[in-house]
């Protein structure tokens, strides 16, 4: 009996401590204002052409996604972000959809999509899809009809320019062999635009119809339970029908130009009153063209546009000879500016690596077989520790590196052939130009991902519609899965770190030693408790200069096994890429 009332007192005391405990962490947690879901995600990107293939035809398809959900949510991420799967003929893989309503055939069909997304959500993971709205396939219904007659319903759903007043001023296209934005169509004898690839025509947002369709779709999504959507190229929406001459400050700089179009904001506010303010769900804008002065016109709450953007001004770093190999002074200058500006009036994203730029790693860390595994580890130190929702690439998290191809014949993407040809037409060096592509080309992200160390690295039994890296053999899931030190367990172990600890997530950030040009440093700090972030971006030793008592600093992650020296903490030492979090 007594036993009993002694196990009783237990079982309650036990209680209230629990209860006591978790009103202590509500409490902390309480006290910070603005909270959401989308701010405390860590968003994972999967490039479904290269994930997994599930039939055997060499392309990634959605039940491949399907059956590696439980891997996903092995990582600790709990957003998942998909690049296009809608009906494409893929000229620019997806990124040119011919109808919006319907799953892309390579990738399955719309009974896949809907196991997908329950399958997800039964995992508690969320899904956003990519939103290509400022231009379609040249396959769409919507085009075909276009350009099929002057005077038919949907010639204003694209913008031409009538050939009988002469020739367009100039615009510039991304994908363009002649870096042509306009091109001449007979069949109506005028010229319609497109930013991108001369198969991905821009539609025409000044068409109120447009932009019923456009919501149309996006409600149609949405009511199926999706939680996002990642814009593409949103801020290049809106454009000025008269298409005046653009003055010389424009010419090589366009994307100025195309992402501040005299309308954008008015149809970003009208698409979140229509549709976006009925759903809770996350945005976010790809920011091409964005300045930090103009970021907080898309992410403060109070203008009812957008939630979040990603900038692409680090990525504008040149590379330089040494180590780090871009200027690190000037990175840091970057992501501080950026974190002030939107401080606590939005919020943040931060990335490294997508389907559009190299590999993380060998960018910005180094691919060596001596710090591949260490620089890849510290650089998702940086990501996971930063103040804003990181985004993270599909393979980044194996340290998957660039494939380098020596031939263009191995190279797929458009942007690449076509300044290939362009280059050719023009009489420009190619071999200049294929030992750069081996560093810059979006192929080297995505070539498929890799599983495990059996054939085509586990990624398909047929024939991969792009080179497999050869060095799957040692990079992969299954052999990164037994290792526990790998860069795969090192991303699980710092992704449950920012879950424990909110201060990872909402806690000021403040840059320290600014001109140190090899360690980036920086605290968090957030109801009286202080972390403090040591990254080493050169490949020797390198010390920060602070002056923090390290007497009680107890070491919360590092990327090397053994972690730091006493007399390295005092002197704040850090090994080759190297990255500690500390609490102070
Ligand atoms: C940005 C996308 O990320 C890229 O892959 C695509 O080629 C262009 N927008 C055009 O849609």
């Amino acid at each position: 009996m007594k036993t009993l009332k002694l196990i009783k007192v237990i079982i309650v005391m036990a209680l209230i401590v629990t209860i006591g405990s978790c009103q202590t962490q509500t409490k902390k947690n309480k006290t910070i204002p603005g909270r959401k879901w989308w701010k405390e995600a860590v968003v994972y990107q999967i490039y479904p052409r290269s994930f997994k293939d599930s039939n055997g035809d060499g392309v990634g398809d959605l039940k491949g996604i399907t059956s590696k959900l439980d891997y996903v949510k092995s990582l600790g991420v709990n957003v998942i972000w998909l690049n296009p799967i809608f009906a494409s003929p893929n000229r620019d893989n997806g990124y040119d959809i011919s109808d919006y309503y319907k799953i892309m055939k390579q990738f399955g069909t719309m009974q896949d999509f809907d196991t997908l997304l329950a399958e997800m959500h039964k995992r508690g993971l969320k899904l956003v899809l990519d939103l290509v709205v400022n231009h379609t396939s040249s396959d769409n219904e919507w085009f075909k009809q276009s350009r099929s007659s002057r005077t038919n319903p949907y010639r204003n759903f694209y913008h031409w320019w009538p050939a009988e007043k002469g020739k367009p001023a100039k615009r510039w296209s991304y994908f363009d062999v002649d870096h042509n934005a306009w091109r001449y169509d007979a069949k109506t004898n005028a010229y319609y635009l497109h930013y991108f690839a001369r198969s991905q025509p821009d539609l025409n947002w000044e068409n109120p119809k447009v932009r019923q369709a456009i919501y149309k779709m996006m409600r149609f999504w949405l009511n199926k339970g999706i939680d996002g959507f990642r814009m593409d190229v949103i801020p290049f929406i809106s454009k000025d029908t008269t298409f005046p001459k653009l003055p010389a400050k424009y010419h090589g700089n366009f994307i100025d130009y195309y992402a501040n179009g005299p309308h954008l904001h008015e149809y970003l506010k009208e698409m979140n009153k229509e549709v976006l303010s009925k759903y809770n769900i996350m945005t976010v804008a790809e920011g091409a063209g964005v300045t930090s002065n103009e970021v907080l016109n898309f992410v403060n709450p109070s203008r009812h546009e957008l939630d979040m953007l990603y900038n692409f001004e680090a990525m504008g770093l040149k590379r330089m000879p040494g180590t780090p190999s871009f200027n690190l002074v000037a990175f840091k200058e970057i992501y501080t500016k950026w974190d002030s500006v939107i401080d606590d009036k939005g919020w943040g994203t931060i990335w490294l690596g997508n389907h559009d730029k190299p590999r993380m790693v060998t960018h910005w860390g180094n691919d060596s077989p001596k710090y591949r595994a260490l620089s890849s580890k510290m650089l998702t130190t940086f990501l996971m520790t930063m103040h804003a929702t990181p985004f993270y690439y599909n393979g980044d998290e194996l340290g998957m590196t660039n494939i380098k191809f020596d031939s263009i014949k191995d190279y797929r993407d458009i942007e690449t052939l076509n300044a290939y040809k362009h280059l050719k037409e023009t009489g420009g060096n190619i071999q200049k130009f294929l030992d750069k592509e081996k560093l810059v080309a979006r192929d080297n992200a995505r070539t498929p991902f890799q599983w495990d160390t059996t054939r085509n690295a586990g990624f398909t039994t047929g024939h991969p519609w792009i080179k497999v890296n050869p060095n799957f053999k040692t990079i992969n899931v299954a052999t990164e899965e037994k290792n526990p030190n790998s860069v795969l367990n090192y991303f699980k172990k710092i992704i449950k770190l920012r879950k424990e600890n909110l201060i990872l997530v909402y806690g000021k950030y403040t840059l320290l030693d600014k001109e140190n040009p090899n360690v980036y440093s920086y605290t968090r700090k957030m109801n009286g408790e202080k972390f403090l972030v040591l990254l080493n971006f050169s490949n020797h030793n390198a010390s920060a200069n602070l002056s923090f008592d390290m007497h009680k600093a107890r070491v919360l992650i590092d990327n090397y096994t053994s972690g730091p020296t006493a007399e390295n903490i005092k002197n704040f030492m850090l090994r080759p890429y190297e990255a500690v979090v500390f609490k102070l």
